[in-house]
């Protein structure tokens, strides 16, 4: 017997270290017949993946081309818009993750355009690019694609806009599946009752995986409803964003993304189309929901609660040239009126650098006047150091609030920016009145480090109060562990009142593997601190850097982490989906090998 349960155990080892150590079939070795046979099955729509600036190089991928003069003089013009450059396949929002950042290899330009002269002094390299994909117009597309590469045993990559920190959305030497295009007409539901439910969850809207949240916003806005949605209008709604929690201006009073969620739509890798709700498969509802981008499913659809449009308070302001005492100054008031002004419903973002910060919030809970009370502090910080005026603005149109964030945002993303970054969850704990004073110092020794070129030109420091701290409070019962509506998030969210990320932007044009190393390394490390003084809590899974320390109780939770691993298992067997770096779900396939190495 005991003899047996051995032999048992030993198979059972020896399976589980076949699905670990899983090598690719390369793409090259698949015949052009096979192409030719496999692109007949999706309608013709396989493609061959291009970096998108390739067409203005005189070199690609080792052989010299002519450069398409109309075609680049285009790329250089509109490359940095984001609308235009998501709609691209070859474009990576973080030009680090369309390069090879472990060779070398790359085809970006810098960041000031237009760039004439890195396209000539420099030679364009597939990098992380896909070699191919699909360009998904139909649930079909995404089967057969999955069947193929399933069968083929090739690296997968699900592809959106391309706006992902942690490099999901390319690997070397892979097929993608680019679902931008899939957008059928988003749809109006009143009184949504999810497939196999009995009862209404509400208002709500349907939309396609390659839905932006701009046209989504405008969609309900023009139907007098808004919804949570992210802040850079171009991310996609239910890709990146949904599958790692989705988090929101409007957060604080209505939840995150994942709160919303009535119903997604997916394929699951044995090529399967299902519906997952609070009604039916609660498990791929739940894993679909924080559990990861592109590791459960390929979501085809998604419909999410819209709410009844009303009053909002937002408030826009630049300080610039301040002196050291006074970013610290600034600091300690931030610190002192986090909590008060999470209770008051703010969200948005506070953006330091070295020589100003600018700040942008809204709350939906506060008349102009209440809002005006709550932002005193603020006011008389400004007013003191004859720093202008605090202004409260109000509208009930979500997104034209949210124009002046739009447009700064803009500004510092270009194809020739690559951005390095790392993030931390601050719970109220860390709020108490014996500790402000510590993480006021924490806070400001972000803008104390000494800013080396070579280690990022720009630093940001980063709080966003888009947390759902009002929200968590009043959780649907449906919703906590053990519900049928509960999400894969780590707890830690639920007690949030910040989180606090750190940028270093730089050029794209950066490829030497040692500095973009050391990059993100830094990059890391600035959060050492303030890792240590929130034990206990974590990042966000979309906005962490992929290094991690400690993720699985970092992004999940043990709790929520073994139940996603069952489900991973039963649905994914031969690990086709991707996995996150460091969950050790599939490490060794090669698909990280252009991850620089940054060390924990
Ligand atoms: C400028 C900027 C602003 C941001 N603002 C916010 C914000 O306000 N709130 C917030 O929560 N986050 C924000 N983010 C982070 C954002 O949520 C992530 O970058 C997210 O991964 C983007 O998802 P995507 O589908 O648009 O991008 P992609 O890079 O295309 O995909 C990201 C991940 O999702 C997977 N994926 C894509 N489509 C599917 C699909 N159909 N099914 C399954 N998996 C899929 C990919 O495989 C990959 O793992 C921001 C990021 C940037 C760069
Ligand atoms: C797939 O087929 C279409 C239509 O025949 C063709 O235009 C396209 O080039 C093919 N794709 C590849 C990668 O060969």
């Amino acid at each position: 017997m005991a003899r047996l349960s051995l032999a048992l155990l030993a198979t059972l080892g020896t399976q589980a270290l076949a699905l670990t150590i899983s090598r690719r079939t390369p793409i090259s070795s698949i015949a052009a017949a096979e192409w030719d046979a496999f692109n007949a099955t999706v309608s013709g729509r396989l493609r061959n993946g291009e970096p998108m600036l390739a067409p203005c190089y005189t070199h690609y991928n080792g052989e010299a081309q002519k450069p398409d003069q109309a075609q680049c003089a285009n790329l250089q013009k509109n490359g940095g818009d984001l609308t235009f450059a998501t709609g691209q396949f070859g474009y990576y929002m973080q030009s680090q993750w369309g390069a090879c950042q472990t060779t070398g290899d790359s085809c970006t330009f810098g960041a000031i355009r237009p760039d004439l002269l890195t396209p000539i002094l420099d030679k364009c390299e597939q990098g992380s690019v896909p070699t191919k994909y699909v360009e998904v117009r139909s649930v079909e597309d995404v089967q057969r694609t999955m069947v193929f590469a399933g069968e083929n045993n090739l690296r997968l990559v699900i592809k959106n806009t391309g706006h992902d920190y942690q490099g999901r959305s390319s690997a070397p030497d892979s097929l993608a599946l680019w679902m931008h295009n899939l957008q059928p007409a988003i749809e109006l539901n009143k009184d949504f009752i999810p497939d196999g439910c009995s009862e209404s969850s509400g208002d709500s809207i349907t939309f396609g995986a390659g839905a932006q949240f701009e046209s989504i916003y405008q969609f309900v806005e023009a139907r007098g409803y808004r919804i949570v949605g992210g802040s850079a209008v171009t991310v996609g709604a239910a890709g990146g964003w949904i599958t790692g929690g989705g988090h929101s201006i409007l957060s604080n009073e209505l939840g995150l993304g994942v709160d919303n969620v009535q119903q997604l739509k997916a394929v699951l890798p044995n090529g399967k189309h299902v519906t997952a709700n609070r009604c039916q498969n609660q498990d791929l509802f739940f894993a679909l929901r924080g559990g990861g981008g592109g590791t459960f499913g390929v979501i085809t659809e998604m419909t999410s609660r819209v709410y009844p449009k009303k009053e909002t308070q937002f408030v826009q302001m630049l300080f610039t040239n301040l002196l050291p005492v006074q970013q610290r100054r600034l600091m300690d008031i931030l610190v002192e009126n986090a909590e008060k002004w999470a209770e008051d419903g703010w969200g948005g973002y506070i953006n330091s650098f070295s020589l100003g910060t600018q700040i942008f919030i809204a709350t939906p809970l506060l008349t102009h006047d209440e809002a005006v009370e709550s932002m005193k502090p603020l006011a008389k910080f400004a007013t003191v150091f004859n720093l202008g005026i605090v202004k409260v603005s109000t509208t009930e149109n979500f997104r034209e609030g949210l124009e002046g964030f739009v447009q700064t945002e803009e500004l510092g993303i270009s194809p020739g920016s690559a951005w390095a970054l790392s993030s931390r969850i601050v719970k109220r704990e860390s709020f108490a009145a014996d500790k402000r004073e510590q993480l006021s110092n924490i806070m400001s020794d972000f803008l104390n480090v000494q800013q080396n070129p070579l280690e990022g030109s720009l630093q940001i420091l980063s709080i966003c109060l888009t947390m759902p701290t009002i929200y968590s409070k009043n959780m649907p019962e449906s919703d906590l562990p053990g519900g049928p509506g509960h999400a894969a998030i780590a707890p830690h969210w639920r007690d949030a009142i910040w989180q606090v990320l750190h940028f270093r932007s730089y050029d794209g044009s950066i490829d030497n593997p040692e500095v973009v190393t050391k990059i993100a390394q830094r990059a890391h490390d600035v959060m050492e601190p303030l890792r240590a003084f929130t034990p206990g809590s974590g990042a966000y899974i979309n906005e962490a850097d992929p290094w991690e320390p400690d993720h699985i109780n970092s992004f999940w939770g043990q709790e929520n982490y073994a139940r996603l691993l069952k489900i991973k298992r039963e649905v994914d067997p031969n690990n086709l989906l991707m996995v996150h770096k460091g969950v050790g779900w599939d490490e060794n396939d090669g698909r990280f090998s252009c991850y620089p190495d940054v060390q924990q």
